[in-house]
């Protein structure tokens, strides 16, 4: 049973643009929860040019996924930080099978399970739609029209896998993201209150 008042564990999968990002950080207003997004945490990096992420920009900028060792070492160590203890929410982590199995060991290592793994589902207009406006508002370097494309490939092949990791323990969710911010949001809300 997942119930607000307890800590809450969330993974939340969804192909790119599906509002992942977006819908995380209003759980994290709304819950208390740590938000932990790999995404975010590479984009810092390689914005402050530190070893990882200079290792991880050609990837990102192909919008392939940065290789599983670079990444487990960035997000051992934000689960290590103790904002985390109180619940968090999982953005862009795992993205692959052997990213899954390697969350369950640290998690399991500090004691700190996944409740629940949400799938954010939105069609592949709406998708294209997103991405190329916020490319023009926010020129974000992976959102033009090739790398999406490659994106979504990645997402296809490598990530929507790892839905059946969750839902072979019954822990899987699909939560509907059409609609407006605030109207995914309260299917969020209240899927996660059921
Ligand atoms: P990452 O940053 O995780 O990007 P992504 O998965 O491609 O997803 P986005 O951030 O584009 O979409 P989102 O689902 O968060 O949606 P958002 O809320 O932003 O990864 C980037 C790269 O980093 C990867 O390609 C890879 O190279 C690397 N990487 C990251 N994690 C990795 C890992 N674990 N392993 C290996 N490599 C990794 O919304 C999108 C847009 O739509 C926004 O402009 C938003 O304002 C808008 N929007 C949101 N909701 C709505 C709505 N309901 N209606 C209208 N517009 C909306
Ligand atoms: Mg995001």
């Amino acid at each position: 049973m997942v119930s607000t008042s307890n800590i809450m564990r969330i993974v939340l999968l969804g192909p790119p643009g599906s509002g992942k990002g977006t819908q995380a950080a209003l759980l994290r207003d709304q819950l208390g929860l740590a938000h932990v997004s790999t995404g975010v945490l590479l984009r810092e990096a390689v914005e402050q040019q530190t070893e990882l992420g200079k290792k991880a920009k050609s990837f990102m900028d192909a919008g392939d996924l940065v290789p599983d060792d670079l990444v487990l070492g960035l997000i051992e160590e934000r689960l290590g930080q103790p904002d985390v203890a109180r619940g968090f929410i999982l953005d862009g982590y795992p993205r692959n099978l052997a990213q899954a199995e390697a969350l369950d060991a640290v998690l399991e290592r500090i004691g700190q399970p996944v409740d629940i793994a949400v799938s954010v589902t939105v069609n592949e207009s709406e998708i294209v739609d997103r991405l190329s406006r916020r490319a023009i508002e926010e020129g974000r370097s992976d959102d033009t029209e090739a790398v999406i494309r490659n994106r979504l490939r990645v997402y296809a092949e490598q990530t929507a896998p790892v839905a059946g990791h969750y839902a072979k323990r019954g822990q899987l969710r699909e939560v509907d993201g059409m609609g407006s911010v605030d109207e995914v949001n309260k299917r969020m809300r209240d899927m996660l209150d059921g």
